[in-house]
């Protein structure tokens, strides 16, 4: 891929999850590429932290994505700031402290759907319209290795993901009509954010790359890339995908 495929500058990009772990890092991927930057998130000390970081002109939004009117305002005021949104990454998600199935509890199971998988939902709805405006918008939500090759104990997560892949279809449908793109991104291990403890726990890493024919875990700049390229316009006849970032975790 060349550089010019990278090339976001003039473009508006939304990074919802943008507080810590891989949001902040494709924040960083897309301020190099010259995109403006919405990033939302509950920590707004973060995201002011971050942004004070970053080369490109970036506004920040305190907000918890499973609640509909809060992210609404969010992307209504990015939209307003920058007078336009061309791409949206839904990236914000939660694997909560979990239990085999059985012992599952209500709390758990619920805030895990409110934020994963209604949160996505409530960030989609939230953009069309701005995304619409543009004729060429770009939805990339995201998903999880996890949603086709389940560790135990993370039901709540995996039904989660797996319902991000199913809303990644039904988007693509709705939006075709409107140029929306809606793709997912599914990433395996990475040494980051909720994958941390594949990094650090020998255990758990030695569990994760007997499953990985690549025999490592990924690096952010290479889920950055797939993330990238869903998010501008090099991505032309491709939606309703989820592609799987993964050495291959799972196949064999
Ligand atoms: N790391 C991996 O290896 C891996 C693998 C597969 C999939 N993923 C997916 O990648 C995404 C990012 O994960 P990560 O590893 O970077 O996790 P992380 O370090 O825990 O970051 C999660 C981000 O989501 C935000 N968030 C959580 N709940 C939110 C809410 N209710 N409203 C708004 N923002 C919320 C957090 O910010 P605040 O707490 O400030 O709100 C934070 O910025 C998630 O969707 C995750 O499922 C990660």
């Amino acid at each position: 891929m060349t550089d010019d495929a990278m090339d976001f500058a003039g473009r508006v990009v939304v990074v919802t999850g943008a507080s810590r772990g891989i949001g902040s890092e494709l924040a960083r991927a897309f301020a190099q590429r010259g995109a403006r930057l919405g990033l939302l998130a509950r920590d707004i000390g973060a995201l002011k932290r971050l942004a004070d970081d970053l080369p490109t002109e970036v506004t920040t939004f305190g907000c918890d994505v499973s609640d509909p009117a809060e992210t609404d305002t969010a992307i209504k005021g990015v939209a307003e700031q920058f007078g336009r949104i061309d791409s949206v990454v839904a990236n914000a998600g939660v694997s909560l402290p979990s239990h085999r199935a059985h012992k599952l509890s209500d709390d758990v199971w619920r805030r895990v759907i409110d934020v994963n998988l209604t949160g996505t939902f409530n960030t989609a709805r939230a953009a069309h319209a701005h995304l619409a405006a543009t004729g060429r918008g770009r939805l990339v939500l995201t998903s999880s290795i996890m949603a086709r090759v389940p560790r135990r104990g993370l039901s709540a997560y995996v039904a989660s993901k797996a319902g991000i892949e199913g809303l990644t279809r039904a988007l693509a449908v709705d939006w075709a009509v409107d140029g929306i793109l809606v793709n997912a991104v599914a990433p395996g291990f990475f040494d980051i954010g909720l994958g941390s403890a594949f990094g650090s726990d020998e255990r758990l890493r030695t569990q994760v790359l007997a499953k990985t024919p690549q025999g490592r875990l990924g690096s952010i700049e290479e889920l950055a890339n797939v993330v990238m390229y869903l998010s501008g316009d090099r991505c032309g006849y491709l939606t309703g995908e989820v592609l799987t970032v993964s050495g291959g975790y799972g196949l064999g």
